[in-house]
């Protein structure tokens, strides 16, 4: 090839996919995830087809398939059956695997919240699920949420079976058990109402320090962000108060984000206001070194929680019912777009209305979603971007390695290449 044609090649940029995982991975985080509803899979081919694409979903988090009262419903019978669908899915599409959970208060079978134990019968029985069911995972989760739920939300710990044994030992006693299950899995703390920045984070930072100053491991707190339109808060104050996290040295993502109107149909400018609020949540995650991805509680409001559990509220998700793109995803992928690219996003077809420019990625307003009738057919084209240039090395917290992983390999000092499991290596 002529001298001229070959750099030019070599400097021509790249086209961005428009979908989700795509524009995260691009815009710095490491996927763009959603829960996968086990009742449905097999049953709704348009259901299955969007969640099996690598490109619009990078990480699949089981709904309910691994939580324990389906993994051991009966003390000694473990059953995969459930867990199984997903975990399957994401290696057949390969896709990343979250994995929810291990120590929670709810969808606790009665054989342990109304047993009688003492400090070592109990922790047997954690052991022994640990063991068998992140065992029969092992190698296949980029992090399991060891804890989940045990703040209340003015602040107190959760009464639960657990707390009532061993008071705040539980916490540490439950991390290093599933440290010595899979020693290469991220460690998390999952719960929801962190993102108000009140009491309830305070108690779940403590507990973080609790586990930490025990000298167990923990890697990560999950944010699940089950919030509501109009109510969620800015783009900055979500940041600021996943900032308290990462400044104890653990990573945060949200994890089963979806934002509920409160009353349905929803407006247009509702539908408006959920998609700036999803966009500044996103945002926020974007903004915050060691927010390491975003996971959507399902992704259609066709299968959602909310409904079933807040009589008359819903549509709290990306796609509708009908598996129409709806203004959120358009805010979500424009706020991606945006950090992806340094560009401000072009969406042929659609009349997106404003887009800012480099300013998106710190804005707590970043975008204003198109009209809900012209996002049906959207397909987002993000232009070409300046910023493909690759980074010869990885930033702190950054991914470098891992199954089909193509960027940086090494590490900016100090940071290491450290080996976490078959789909990823960090800097650290
Ligand atoms: O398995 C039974 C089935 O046999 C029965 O026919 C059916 C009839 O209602 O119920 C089924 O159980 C349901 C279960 O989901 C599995 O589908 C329960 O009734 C239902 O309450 C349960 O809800 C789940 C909920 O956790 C339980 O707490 C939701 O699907 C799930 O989205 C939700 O997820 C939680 C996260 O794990 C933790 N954070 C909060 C989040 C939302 O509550």
């Amino acid at each position: 090839m002529h001298t001229k044609a070959f750099l030019a090649a070599l400097l021509a940029p790249a086209v961005v996919s428009a979908q989700l995982n795509d524009l995260a991975v691009r815009a710095g985080l490491k996927y763009f995830g959603t829960a996968l509803r086990e009742g449905a899979i097999n049953s709704d081919s348009a259901y299955a087809a969007i969640l099996s694409d690598k490109k619009e979903f990078g990480q699949l988090v089981p709904e309910n398939g691994q939580k324990w009262d389906a993994t051991e419903a009966t003390r000694g019978t473990f059953t995969y059956a459930s867990g199984d669908i997903t975990a399957n899915k994401a290696k057949a599409n390969g896709q990343g695997l979250r994995c929810h959970t291990m120590v929670w208060y709810s969808q606790l079978p009665s054989w342990v919240s109304g047993g009688t134990w003492t400090k070592t019968t109990l922790q047997s029985v954690i052991e022994t699920h640990m063991s068998n069911v992140m065992g029969h995972y092992l190698g296949q989760c980029y992090a399991w949420d060891v804890i989940n739920e045990a703040v209340t939300d003015d602040g107190a710990w959760r009464d639960n079976v657990f707390l009532k044994t061993f008071g705040t030992d539980y916490f540490a006693l439950a991390f290093n058990a599933a440290k010595k299950v899979d020693p290469n899995t991220k460690l998390y703390y999952n719960d929801y109402n962190l993102e108000y920045n009140g009491a309830k984070a305070t108690k779940a930072l403590e507990l973080v320090s609790i586990v930490k100053a025990a000298g167990a491991p923990i890697d990560g707190v999950g944010f699940q962000g089950h919030l509501i339109v109009g109510s969620t808060p800015s783009r900055s104050s979500l940041a600021t108060v996943l900032k308290r996290f990462t400044a104890l040295g653990v990573e945060v993502a949200y994890t089963e984000l979806d934002i509920r109107h409160s009353s349905l149909p929803a407006s247009t400018a509702a539908q408006v206001t959920q998609g700036n609020d999803f966009a500044n949540v996103v945002g926020s995650c974007l903004d915050v070194t060691g927010c390491v991805g975003v996971t959507v509680w399902s992704f259609t409001d066709k299968y959602s929680w909310v409904p079933e559990t807040f009589s008359g509220a819903g549509d709290a998700l990306i796609y509708d019912k009908s598996f129409n793109k709806k203004v959120a995803w358009t805010s979500i992928s424009s706020v991606l777009a945006a950090k992806a690219t340094g560009n401000p996003v072009v969406t042929p077809g659609t009349t997106l209305a404003t887009i800012t420019t480099s300013a998106a990625a710190t804005s707590s307003a970043a975008v204003t979603p198109a009209p809900v009738s012209s996002t049906k057919s959207s397909t987002a084209v993000v232009p070409t971007s300046t910023a493909t240039t690759p980074i010869a090395e990885a930033a702190h917290w950054a991914q470098c390695g891992g199954n089909g992983w193509t960027g940086a390999t090494a590490c900016q000092s100090p940071w290491t290449c450290k080996y976490s499991n078959a789909w990823y290596s960090q800097c650290l």
